[in-house]
């Protein structure tokens, strides 16, 4: 599949056109990399990409129907480059998938993915109603940041209740210290914004924005045996944050509506 490489003064980035997927993102002021690819990841376009940061869209998680893909149309298909600009000390690359609708949403959309690649990374997605009706969307930017040892690392910043999708429960306070020591899948229903992982060797601060969930998750050992494009080993060194649309937003006809990530 077609990969994009941008490598300015202040930072490089690889991404595949298929799923419209950031693969890479390496600051040059302390070359690490933020992300984390499966090694076992599937880069054929067969099936999505496990790793980097997948594009969730037009919903979040399994569809209504049970023949839908789950996480979306999106991360499936093709995307083009519409515009690249290059600054000093950033690019900006946007894209758009070669199409917004299909079963399971069949509205007049216009999906946007801007990246702004400089000292820190700042990823948007953007909707548009180009129709005459509102639609209702879902979505996420899945992203997987790489982490030195899953079970040293601590998250701050996340408060308050959550759903538990392994417990099967709502769970009234989130953990503080907030550590990860299993299979973790959560929604924290949160317009919280600045998220930070604390790691000794691999830390990332997160900036979000028109989300209306952060969704933390790790498949941890046992899960990940049963997926192909998982490694033995490599859910310790990865970690799920997402900011999402888990509710269904509403967007009305000519309305935009922006669902960003900031990475440093
Ligand atoms: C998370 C979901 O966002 O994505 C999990 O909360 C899911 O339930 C995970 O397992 C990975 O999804 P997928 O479709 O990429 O395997």
């Amino acid at each position: 599949m077609p990969i994009i490489s941008v490598d300015n003064p202040v930072a490089s980035l690889e991404l595949s056109l298929f799923g419209g997927h950031v693969l890479s993102f390496m600051p040059k002021r302390d070359n690490r990399q933020r992300l984390w690819l499966s090694p076992k990841a599937v880069m054929d376009g067969s099936k999505p990409i496990r790793g980097g940061i997948p594009l969730c869209w037009p919903w979040f998680g399994q569809a209504s129907q049970a023949d839908l893909p789950a996480h979306g149309l999106v991360r499936n298909q093709m995307w083009q480059v519409i515009r690249v600009d290059d600054d000093m000390d950033e690019t900006r690359l946007q894209l758009q998938p070669k199409q917004c609708s299909g079963p399971g949403f069949v509205h007049s959309a216009e999906l946007t993915l801007e990246l702004l690649i400089g000292h820190q990374l700042s990823v948007s997605l953007i909707t548009r109603n180009t129709g005459q009706q509102a639609f209702t969307f879902g979505g996420a930017l899945h992203s997987y940041f790489r982490v030195s040892d899953i079970g040293k690392v601590k998250i701050t910043g996340l408060q308050g209740p959550y759903q538990d999708k392994v417990q099967n429960t709502l769970m009234d306070t989130s953990p503080s210290p907030y550590c990860i020591a299993a299979e973790t899948d959560r929604i924290h229903l949160t317009q919280s914004a600045d998220i930070s992982i604390v790691d000794a060797e691999c830390a990332t601060q997160l900036h979000n924005q028109g989300h209306d969930s952060l969704v933390v998750w790790n498949p941890w050992q046992e899960k990940s045996a049963h997926m192909a494009d998982m490694s033995a080993n490599g859910y310790q060194q990865m970690l799920c944050i997402e900011a999402a649309i888990t509710q269904g937003l509403e967007l009305a006809p000519g309305q935009s509506h922006t669902l960003k990530q900031v990475i440093a």
